[in-house]
């Protein structure tokens, strides 16, 4: 019988076998792949339908997985090969040395009091020290909260309070396109007003410390880490994930859809901020014993041939990045990807948002020399692992993320929302909207998930999407209020909350359109307290709107567009009508939409006027 590793070359029938088998008998499959696990003391059975318990009884540490058997059985294989911002910037980290500086960072944690179950912040650019530190979290049960470095202090302050962190990993300063960035800075600027503020522990000035190299045996019910996503609510909420049925479905579905073999060499250009660089950089690859290449860099500096470069020098043979990355580099001259030899691939990944036709047919013929399949994967920070891929190899459908992965039932309901009805190991455990982690007892924020994600036993995903008669899936994109900008998630009412706060402004409402680089970006609707506004008061406060959500948020939550209004569209009940600011930002007549219950739609064609004449921000918001 085929198993499902080898499947990716496999046709579809035999998936759909499998598949089928998957559903109806989770626990059989799932013990097979818990064999890749190394157990302290190893489950009796995988899942219990009964209980919807995943590894009852088993005992075990994702660390000890990831990096401790391979410091053991291969010291010597790099484990982590990191670029900086120069081509010949390049570090080599054996799982030896791995081990080592995961050990040093755990150790200091426990010098300063951290505990299992607390939240350790961090804060770092993408060098191996930041993985050493959430395995080093993982060692010892710590829960970590990575915010990514593009962040802003205040948004890095909102989420240590919320989860209230113990102490803050970080390091003085990064390199990125050649601008030495003050880290430090901003974790000093964000601490400073906290009521209980984290400990800052930099880690480039460790010191010394005894070592103590104890490992945490962990339980099916401990945590893994904590992290921040948007959703329509104007807070980010903080997704717990668990430790050892997280690391089965990860590990799983990475061993899968990429057909990993010992050999490869993997390189995924997500930052450690997000889910990918979480569940695809700092576990799945390290799980496995495989060599994982990691880029601070900007891909296009000091030229558009870094991604290439490295993939060349490092005979990369999976490579998994983002449309938003292809289609900015797509833009470039075909010399860049010319002069570099990427013979090495054999696998390449998408994520994060929807990939276009012709973004797909470039990576497909340009960077995959037509003889590497496209994984394109669909899935959410919540799901914790890929949800849907293309399984096989050949008949390869451009844009489609494709099929179900084992274990997941996917369900379009009747308003065209992809719902999931299966349970699976990846899925986070709890959700905390703006109440504490430590604070709250654990069943308090499960139930708050259960609450806000499931609907008649239904986990809704927020996504809109159609299947065909092969039933391959294709994602159309969000149908909340959450704006996927290079493939961040980044709430409307975040934005508005920002640009509220400036004075001149009245109110706001701000909405998603699309946008040829980066998917989509926000389009904000401005009413501002004084009704006739110059040309310059205009251009003054669109300056104001632009620091204000860098401020927030962070540099990538810019508004591209501006549109000054005297009034947005209200139902009875004052609530703002989106779905007609949508429509008309996005080009179209509010003629054809249904206003019945818009109780002041006088304004609706100075709406769309308003549209014509918006302001775009990057010919004038020159800010520094
Ligand atoms: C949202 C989740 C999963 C890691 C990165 C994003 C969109 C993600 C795809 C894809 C179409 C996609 C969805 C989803 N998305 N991957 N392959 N095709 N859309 O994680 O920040 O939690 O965002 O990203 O809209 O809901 P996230």
């Amino acid at each position: 019988m085929l198993l499902e590793h080898e499947l990716a070359w496999v046709d579809e029938k035999i998936y759909w076998e499998i598949y089928e088998n998957s559903l109806k008998y989770p626990n059989e499959f799932w013990m097979r792949h818990m064999q890749d696990i190394s157990w302290k003391k190893s489950p009796e059975i995988a899942f219990d339908e009964r209980s919807g318990r995943w590894l009852p009884g088993g005992i075990s540490n994702v660390c000890y997985n990831c990096i401790d058997r391979h410091a053991e059985k291969t010291p010597d294989k790099p484990a982590i090969v990191w670029y900086g911002d120069m081509p010949g910037e390049r570090r080599e980290i054996s799982f030896a040395e791995l081990q080592r500086m995961v050990v040093r960072i755990s150790s200091v944690l426990r010098a300063r009091g951290v505990k299992k179950g607390d939240v350790v912040g961090l804060y770092m650019p993408m060098i191996p020290e930041a993985i050493a530190a959430m395995q080093a979290c993982a060692r010892m049960g710590a829960l970590h909260l990575v915010v990514f470095a593009g962040f802003s202090a205040e948004a890095l302050a909102y989420r240590l309070s919320v989860s209230q962190a113990k102490v803050i990993l970080t390091v003085s300063a990064a390199n990125r396109g050649g601008k030495r960035i003050k880290v430090l800075d901003n974790v000093e600027a964000a601490v400073v007003n906290m009521e209980r503020p984290p400990e800052i522990i930099n880690v480039d000035t460790l010191g010394n410390v005894e070592l103590d190299d104890r490992i945490a045996w962990l339980s099916e019910s401990d945590n893994l880490f904590v992290l921040y996503t948007s959703g329509s609510s104007g807070k980010p909420k903080g997704i717990i994930h668990s430790a050892l049925p997280y690391i089965l479905y990860v590990a799983t579905t990475f061993k899968v859809i990429f057909d990993i073999k010992p050999n490869d060499v993997y390189f995924c250009t997500s930052d450690v901020g997000w889910i990918t660089g979480h569940s695809y950089i700092a576990y799945a690859p390290l799980f496995f014993g495989l060599t994982t290449v990691i880029f601070s860099g900007s891909p296009t500096y000091p030229e558009a041939d870094r991604y290439w470069d490295i993939i060349e020098r490092e005979h990369v043979s999976i490579f998994y990045s983002a449309p938003t990355a292809i289609r900015s580099l797509q833009m470039f001259n075909r010399k860049f990807v010319e002069r570099h030899d990427l013979s090495s691939l054999r696998i390449l990944g998408s994520v994060g948002e929807p990939i276009n036709r012709s973004a797909w047919q470039w990576y497909f013929d340009v960077i995959g020399g037509g003889r590497c399949p496209i994984m394109d994967t669909w899935w959410q920070t919540e799901t914790g692992g890929i949800v849907l891929a293309p399984l096989r190899t050949l008949k390869q459908k451009p844009g489609v993320a494709g099929k179900p992965f084992f274990g997941i039932s996917p369900k379009i309901s009747d308003n065209g929302e992809l719902t999931i009805t299966s349970k699976w190991a990846g899925l986070c455990r709890a959700v905390v909207y703006e109440c504490g982690v430590a604070g709250n007892t654990t069943e308090f924020c499960e139930n708050i998930f259960r609450k806000n994600y499931f609907k008649d036993g239904a986990f809704l995903t927020g996504d809109g999407a159609t299947q065909d008669a092969n039933g391959d899936i294709k994602i159309s994109g969000r149908l909340d209020d959450v704006i996927n900008i290079s493939g961040h998630r980044l709430g409307t009412a975040e934005f508005e909350c920002a640009i509220n706060k400036i004075d001149e402004v009245k109110e706001s409402a701000v909405v998603a359109v699309p946008h040829d680089i980066k998917g989509q970006t926000a389009f904000a609707y401005v009413v501002s307290k004084t009704e006739l506004l110059t040309p310059e008061a205009k251009a003054d406060i669109a300056k104001k709107i632009v620091a204000a959500t860098r401020c927030c948020i962070g540099a990538i939550a810019k508004p591209d567009f501006i549109a000054f209004v005297p009034d947005l569209p209200k139902t009875r009940s004052g609530k703002i009508v989106r779905h007609i600011l949508r429509a008309i930002a996005n080009g179209e007549s509010y003629e054809n939409k249904d206003v019945a219950s818009v109780v002041n739609s006088r304004v609706l064609p100075d709406l769309q006027a308003a549209v014509h004449n918006s302001l775009h921000c990057p010919d004038m918001c020159k800010l520094k």
